[in-house]
């Protein structure tokens, strides 16, 4: 749709960025804070890029004042960080570990002074250990009343001082890089136990969600979804409906049950065909349809395009982790859909497309399927950044990448879509999971290298003041 004259941004627009605690807190062992999966998985040689960890990150649990002084000068309106729920519960529950609850309370105070909403984030993927060593964590439905306990104890300490609340982080990749890649702890391949993690995820994100609203809380609580919408290669119908496989599989079988409570029809049998459909008991429906969002976060990044795969066809590939453009291998889920390259975008060199009008596309389908407002809780580009002798970084490609997907949104916006506000990942650079530090994302960069040596100053990018004039005109030059 073409517009005359686009849709200002509202005045409440939620101007932020964002970071993940296991990705920027460092302190590991301090103040009390467990083990968490991600602890004990980067330690295990050969699984993240030159055995790169978050021991001390960009030491954002003591630097995050300075942090927050930069989000204020440059006028952020919102912050979403998540809590380590080892930091809470260093063994996953039993006694609260005060000294972990104090930390936050304190980068949520410092927040407020400074006039920046926060946006906390339940859980980012750093599971306690003991949790995963006592019933294997996420495999058990004793992990429900144990999720719902660790948010049950932050809804009760930061309630009236934080409105935004996130459940999941992209449940679709924990679950997904977890169990069916190994690429993530507990490093399994195993559909069936994949299909039956995910199924608990959902129940325990229900929970949680009936927990904020039955405690009467002031604000928001929704989830975030790694959402990448999927086009057909050319209007061959084979490859329509191979499009039409990737976004039940990957997209509806998430969506569909935070919004409606219900797995998407196709996605099932080919789940049940398999041996690989949940494991549903008594209950279970109504707990799923109970539980109603107050709005979808969504993660975008990137489409997919996607071609036929017939059921011999290509499977799991190997990602992209080492910045070598064109590594990534080919992917696909034999009888369902393959990836393949969209010869109308550019990649990064991680091999990430880059298409920002898939974001206004993932905007407008979700508000045509759901009518339900969206945060977007992740948006940005992961590159090499080069610090300059005289300290700057000039990274016009990150404000290219920006730029289009703040345009991206207006257009959406001027469709009809509800946007609340516009997360960028991530506010300064930090660990990239499976990347180490070379990946560079933040507005402001940090000076170290993947064996953690520098002096970790900070440095604003480009990009840092040219979001600060964006957030300044409420995008209204967009
Ligand atoms: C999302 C995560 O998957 O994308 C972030 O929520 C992550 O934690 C980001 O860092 C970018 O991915 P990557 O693999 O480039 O770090």
């Amino acid at each position: 749709m073409e517009h005359q004259k686009l849709t200002e941004f509202p005045q409440d627009f939620l101007w932020g960025s964002a970071s993940a605690a296991y990705q920027v807190e460092g302190a590991w062992q301090e103040d009390g804070k467990g083990e968490s999966v991600w602890d004990r998985f980067v330690r295990i040689p050969g699984k993240t890029f030159k055995g790169t960890n978050g021991d001390l990150a960009v030491d954002h649990y003591h630097r995050f004042k300075e942090d927050i002084a930069l989000m204020k000068e440059q006028g952020l309106k919102a912050y979403r960080f998540s809590v380590a729920w080892t930091r809470i519960f260093p063994n996953g529950r039993g006694e609260i570990n005060q000294a972990g609850l104090a930390f936050y309370e304190e980068l949520i105070d410092e927040l407020i002074e400074n006039g920046i909403e926060p946006m906390l984030t339940l859980y980012h993927w750093d599971l306690p250990q003991a949790l995963q060593d006592e019933y294997a964590g996420w495999e058990s439905r004793q992990i429900i009343e144990d999720f719902t306990n660790y948010a049950e104890t932050l809804f009760n300490a930061f309630r009236g001082k934080v409105h935004y609340w996130i459940s999941l982080n992209e449940q679709n990749i924990f679950t997904s890089l977890g169990y069916l890649l190994a690429a993530h702890p507990p490093g399994v391949t195993d559909p069936k136990r994949m299909y039956q993690v995910n199924h608990i995820a959902n129940l325990a994100n229900a929970a949680v969600i009936n927990k904020f609203h039955e405690l009467g809380m002031p604000g928001k609580i929704g989830p975030s979804f790694a959402y990448t919408p999927n086009y057909p290669i050319n209007s061959d119908p084979k490859n329509i409906l191979a499009a039409e496989n990737a976004e039940d599989l990957m997209a509806h079988y998430w969506m569909d049950v935070y919004m409606w409570g219900k797995y998407p029809i196709a996605a099932m049998k080919f789940l049940e065909e398999r041996g690989w459909a949940p494991e549903m008991v008594e209950g279970d429906a109504e707990l799923l349809e109970s539980a109603k969002p107050d709005f979808l976060g969504i993660n975008y990044y990137q489409t997919a395009t996607n071609a036929f795969n017939p059921l011999d066809g290509v499977g799991a590939g190997k990602m992209n982790t080492t910045g070598k453009k064109g590594s990534s291998e080919e992917t696909g889920v034999p009888g369902m859909y393959k990836k393949v390259d969209n010869p109308f975008v550019e990649r990064t060199n991680w091999d990430w497309e880059i298409d920002p009008e898939g974001l206004r596309i993932a905007l407008r389908r979700i508000t045509s399927r759901y009518r339900m407002p969206v945060l977007i809780t992740e948006n940005g580009l992961g590159e090499y950044d080069e610090l300059t002798e005289d300290k700057k970084i000039h990274d016009e490609y990150r404000i290219a990448y920006l730029s289009s997907h703040v345009k991206a949104i207006k257009e959406a916006i001027s469709d009809g879509a509800e946007v609340l506000g516009y997360c960028t990942w991530s506010y300064t650079d930090l660990l990239s999971w499976l990347n180490g530090y070379q990946k560079r994302y933040g507005f402001v960069y940090v000076d170290q290298d993947e064996t953690q040596a520098g002096s970790l100053d900070r440095y604003k990018k480009d990009s840092y003041y040219w979001y600060q004039q964006v957030i300044k005109e409420n995008g209204s030059t967009i």
